[in-house]
Order: C-alpha cells, then structure tokens, then sequence
C-alpha cells in the first residue's frame, strides 16, 4: 500500500562521503561550496595547505572582525568552487559552534549550493570530528526542505556533502539522526494546520509506525470516553468532529519487552485558537506550532530507531484542536480526569495542561523506567527564558544538574526551574481537587508544571520540557529556519551523553 501523506515528507537527500587527507585537485573540482575552518589564529604551515593560501592569508587580515565567514572567494578551477572560510575559537561552547555552523551554511547557500565541502584544518583529531559532526548537522538541517505551497519549482539546495581533509574516518550514524529526527519533527510542526489535521496527523503516524516497525495504538473519543480521560476530551470537545485522538507508539528493540525503559509524551495541539477565551490576532497567528511537542517526541523515537538503540521506547502524543464553539468546553466546567483526580477549569486557553494530564496518567501506567514531556505549553517559560532557551522541571532535584549541562554540551540549552508542592498552594480550588491554573499568581510555566506532577506516578523520574525554544526568528544554534526542532538532540545527548536511562535513581 503507498502511504500518500508520509511520502510528501522528504527523506533528506544528501549524501555524504568522506576523505582524509587535503583534498585533491579532483575533489574540489566536485565541491560548488567548499567551507574551510580554521583556527582562530591559524599556523604559518596552513597557507601551504589551503588551495591560494597566501591570497587567503591577505584577504582574512582585511576581514572585519567577527563576521561569519570570515571571507569568501573562488577557487581558480574550471568548477569555480566557491570557498568560503571562518575562523573558529575551538574553545567557544556547543551552541556558539552550532550557531557559526549556521552562519556558514548560509554563506554556501546563498547560490545554488549543490556538492557542498566542509574541511576542519588545523585542529587536533579530537576537535576536528566534534566540529566537523556540527558542521554537518547544520548542513543536514539548512539542506532539508520544510513544506512549501508554491506553484514555482523550489530553490534547489545541498545534494551531497564531502567531508574533506580528515585525520581519522567520522561515526556520522549519530549526528544523521538526529538530523533526521529534527528534520522530521520541524517539517511536522510547519505543516499547516489544515493540511496536517488530527485526522491526517493521526494517519500519518500510523504510516510511519509501518514504516519504522513500531506498534500503532490509537484511542479514538469513544474509547477514550471509557477511559474516564475527561481532561483530554473536554479540550477534544471543541474539535469539529471526532478526530481528536491519542496515539501510543511503541519501538521494541526485542520482543516481548513488556515495560518501557523510556516513555515520551508530547502535547499535539493541532492549532490553539485559545477556545472560549479566544486569543487575539497576534497570539494565535503562530498557534499551528503547538503540536510542536508532539513533533519532538515522534522525530526522537525516529532517531532512537534509526539508531536501534537497545531501549524500549514508548511514545504518547495527544492530538486535538483547540477551538471555540457551541460544544467547546468553559471556564468553571468541572471535569473528572482519568486519574479520578477533579479539575475546575479557569481558562481554556490553558489546554495544554489539561491534555497532557491525562496522556502523563496512561504513560505512567505502563511503569517506565523514565518519563519526558515536551509541550509548547506556556507563554510564561518564554518571557522567563526567551526563545533561546527551554525550561526544564523534573520530579528529581538531583537531576537539575545533570538537565542544565546536557543542554550546554549539545547545544540545544535548557535552565531549570522549581515546581511542586509549594506552588501547589496557588492552585488549590473550593470546589475541585485542582484548579488548572492561576493566571494572577504569576509564574505560570512553574504552575503548568506543578499541575502536571500531580498527574504523574511519583515513582518514575520525570522530565518536563516547556519548549519556550520551538520557534525563534532567524533559527537558533545550527537550524536556519524559525521552527526549530528543539528537544529531539537534546534527548539524544541525555540518553548517550549523560546515560540517564542506566540504572541511576536521581533520588
Ligand atoms: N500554546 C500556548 C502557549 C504558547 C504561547 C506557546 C506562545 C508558544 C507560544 C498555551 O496553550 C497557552 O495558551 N497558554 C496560556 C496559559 C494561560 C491562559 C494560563 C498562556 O501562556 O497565555
Ligand atoms: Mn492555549
Ligand atoms: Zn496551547
């Protein structure tokens, strides 16, 4: 059977191959972009190396300091090779590199990029395949297409990539899926929320669990009104139909593997109208991005897969609309979740709490070994934070640490932030178990937290990620685009990094 919707997501299409050693007259004669990295003050023996060394050498003193790349020219071959050369500090930290990474792949992709070279000369071996591994992450997302509705054809970008001069041959495995995790979970956030809709969303999940061998579960309204999972559902109320689902996926790296080792979740709003508290135009202009955590959950399963990591994975997306209408759920309903728990209901723009306590409440039945949420949950995480940043909340202090040095290592950086019993006081109600939040008590990223631990088995550590970083304007480390795939290299570093799934008890 072809799978009409998961075809339209491109595969990325670029090929990679490797050379040790200075490239070759006939290799640059295949480059159209050769990006040439160099030291901050590069040795004397290096203008013998690179191709018109001593041209470059004259034109990088006149560069103005701190532009990325430092210069641009062209080879004198019979291709033209653009060459493009920065100046890397090797001791600047993962974000900064992967934001020069950026900036130099813009530089190759201001013309028709084709064969694109990345060469790192005059580092040691160790530093040259860390910068080289986020040389290409940046080239593997500016390469990937996000979707596009135009009658003209599109720009064509990078078709391979030639990694050049190498002391020792690259693992690539890695950084290539994550790339293909990010890829997926951006193109999956961009989608317009009419042509991804949940019923389409849902299809498509079902599509690529084929494809990638994972079990397909989906909870349709009917089933899900059995399960009690009245939180999820008064949010699904306000959806034009019964589309509004939850989807379980699960990658099993062996058979007959019961418990997950690791559960994801993620918050899959296909649009946030705010429902009867409407938004106004600026806010809800950018709100099709709030399936966004889902995005990151699912794009991360892939990279686990594609790895084959020896871990059970779960994964638990909740998939719905958030809309305004006769039906639609109000401020002061009184809904009863599927852990038994009873919420009065303050705002309905606060949705995305209410969807994901029920999804926490199922993940958790099964015992992971460890739980992560993403959600584009609140406003508050990106007054506190910016977009350069995502917060962070874990039921497991020690894990503060551990959250915060992961982010600075990859790249995609988080900061922690206080939640629990505390905060609990703001959301105590005369009437219910919970009020779903407190818009006046300030701090709503913290209470959104607070509100979900209640919904989460006290006894499996739990990671909460409010993705203040899923769009920014201009990208953010090595991604180009404003959507950024924020979460899916970061839970990669968490889990091969940091090993956080072995054995620890982050008492
Ligand atoms: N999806 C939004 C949060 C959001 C806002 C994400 C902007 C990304 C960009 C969430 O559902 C929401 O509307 N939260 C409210 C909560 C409030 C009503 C307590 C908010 O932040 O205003
Ligand atoms: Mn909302
Ligand atoms: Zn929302």
């Amino acid at each position: 059977m072809p799978s009409p919707l998961a075809e339209k997501i491109p595969e990325s299409k670029i090929r990679i191959v490797q050379h040790d050693g200075p490239p070759s007259s006939s290799v640059l004669e295949a480059i159209d972009q050769l990006l040439l990295i160099l030291p901050a003050k590069p040795a004397q023996k290096t203008w013998s190396v690179v191709p018109h060394g001593s041209k470059v050498k004259a034109l990088l003193k006149r560069r103005s300091s701190g532009s990325v790349p430092g210069i641009s020219t062209r080879l004198s071959n019979h291709r033209q090779t653009a060459l493009h050369v920065g100046l890397l500090d090797s001791k600047i930290d993962a974000f900064e590199q992967l934001s020069f990474g950026r900036k130099m792949l813009a530089a190759a992709l201001a013309e028709n990029a084709g064969c694109v070279g990345i060469w790192v000369h005059g580092f040691d071996t160790g530093q040259q395949r860390v910068i080289t591994e986020r040389l290409c992450a940046a080239a593997l997302a500016a390469g990937f297409a996000l979707p596009r509705f135009k009658c003209a054809n599109r720009q064509s970008g990078i078709n391979s990539l030639r990694v050049v001069g190498l002391d020792e041959r690259i693992d690539l495995r890695r950084t290539v899926a994550e790339a293909g995790g990010n890829n997926l979970a951006r193109w999956l956030t961009a989608m317009p929320p009419n042509k991804l809709d949940a019923r389409g969303y849902v299809k498509l999940l079902q599509e690529l669990a084929r494809k990638h061998r994972w079990e397909f579960r989906k909870y349709g309204i009917t089933e899900l009104k059995k399960l009690g999972a009245g939180a999820f559902l008064a949010v699904a109320q306000g959806n034009a139909d019964e589309s509004a689902a939850m989807v379980r996926l699960r990658y099993r790296p062996r058979r007959n593997v019961a418990n997950p080792a690791l559960s994801l979740v993620g918050k899959g709003i296909i649009f946030d109208t705010g429902g009867i508290n409407l938004k106004p135009f600026q806010s809800m202009l950018e709100m099709h991005i709030d399936m966004g955590g889902s995005a990151v959950a699912v794009g991360t399963l892939q990279a686990i897969s594609e790895l084959a990591l020896p871990v059970p994975v779960d994964c638990w997306l909740a998939i719905t609309e958030n809309r305004t209408g006769p039906t639609a759920y109000k401020p002061q309903d009184l809904i009863t979740s599927a852990s038994g728990k009873t919420i009065q209901t303050i705002h309905t723009d606060a949705e995305g709490r209410m969807a994901l306590a029920d999804t926490l409440t199922f993940a958790c039945r099964d015992k992971p070994g460890f739980l992560i949420d993403y959600a584009t949950l609140t406003g508050a995480c990106i007054n506190a934070v910016t977009p350069r940043y995502s917060g962070a909340f874990t039921n497991r202090q020690k894990l503060h640490p551990v959250l915060k040095k992961t982010g600075v290592e990859c790249g995609e950086r988080v900061w922690p932030f206080p939640m629990g019993k505390e905060f609990l006081e703001e959301l105590k109600s005369d009437s219910a178990d919970l009020k779903q939040c407190a818009p006046n008590a300030g701090g709503d990223h913290i209470l959104a937290a607070t509100f979900l631990n209640e919904f989460v088995d006290k006894t499996i550590p739990w990671v909460h990620i409010d993705l203040s970083a899923c769009t920014r304007k201009g990208g953010l480390a090595h991604i180009p685009t404003d959507i950024t795939g924020f979460g899916v290299r970061y839970t990669m570093s968490l889990l091969l990094d940091r090993k956080v799934l072995d054995g620890a008890e982050w008492e």
